[in-house]
């Protein structure tokens, strides 16, 4: 299952999914990318593909999906929708910090504890939680987002020590700027400094699937790696947060 799947990465994990021979559940809002990326699948990888439209800001979303599966077992798990709102925390309204934190943290917790207890049961699965660099620290104008996406990676990092030694795999996949179409549509400026290259959204799950079993989370792109690195390991804190906020600030003309 990819849960927001309908363009971008979670499409992108879709046909990776289904160039492996695996049929799929797709889950997102518009049934109508979902249903042209599932004829697409259909017929180049000989896969069966179910849709699903369903807004994961619902609050019983988790359980809407289990109850649409009618017993249709989920061995692999990658939860990749998210809602960012780009500006001051302040400008969040009361449903925005709703919306935002169902979406990214309590819908996939969900998803997690029910699809994980059955792959646990059987010894087997695996589960993605996609994350973002903007978790790894502070990130000013980004906050709800930033701090939803620390709770996927540490959630994510967390089970993988706990399911080990269980045949279940678990990794927070960290992406940074990636050109989908939620990113383009942010309208991002260029700026100088700390800007790896923008990764074409079929990048991050062939990276994600190469760590996917051997570490607890992974960061797609050499360039994000090596910013991550600077950031987490050689500034302080102090100074990683401040590069986070003045790049985001500039990137967006906040
Ligand atoms: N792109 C980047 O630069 C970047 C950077 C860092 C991290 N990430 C992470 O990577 C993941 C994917 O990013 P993306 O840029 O590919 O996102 P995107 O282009 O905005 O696509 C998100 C997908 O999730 C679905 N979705 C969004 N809200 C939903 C909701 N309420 N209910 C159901 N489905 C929903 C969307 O479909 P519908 O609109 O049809 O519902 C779409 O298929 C996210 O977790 C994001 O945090 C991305």
């Amino acid at each position: 299952m990819v849960a927001g799947a309908s363009e971008g990465i979670g499409a992108a994990f879709a046909s990776s999914l289904a160039a492996e021979g695996l049929d799929l559940v797709i889950v997102a809002r518009r049934l109508h990318p979902l249903q042209q990326l599932a004829v697409s699948l259909e017929r180049t990888y000989k896969v069966n593909v179910k849709c699903f439209s369903l807004d994961l800001s619902l609050p019983d979303a988790a359980l809407e999906i289990e109850k649409a599966l009618n017993g249709l077992e989920i061995n692999v798990l990658i939860y990749n929708a998210a809602l960012s709102r780009i500006g001051p925390f302040l400008e969040n309204t009361p449903e925005d910090l709703s919306h935002i934190t169902q979406v990214n943290m309590i819908t996939p917790l969900h998803m997690v504890r029910r699809f994980g207890e059955s792959m646990v049961r059987k010894g087997k699965g695996a589960i993605v939680l996609m994350t973002s660099l903007a978790g790894l620290q502070g990130s000013g104008n980004l906050s709800v987002y930033a701090a939803t996406k620390a709770f996927s990676r540490i959630l994510a990092e967390s089970l993988w020590y706990e399911w080990k030694n269980s045949g279940v795999d678990i990794i927070a996949c960290c992406a940074g700027a990636t050109a989908t179409p939620g990113y383009v549509n942010s309208q991002p400026e260029k700026t100088g400094f700390f800007t790896p290259r923008v990764l074409h959204a079929e990048e991050v799950p062939q990276e994600c699937f190469r760590k996917l079993g051997k570490q607890p989370s992974c960061i797609a792109g050499r360039g994000n790696r090596i910013a991550s690195f600077i950031m987490q390991k050689v500034m302080s804190r102090k100074m990683a947060v401040t590069i986070m906020g003045d790049t985001t600030r500039k990137m967006y003309k906040l």
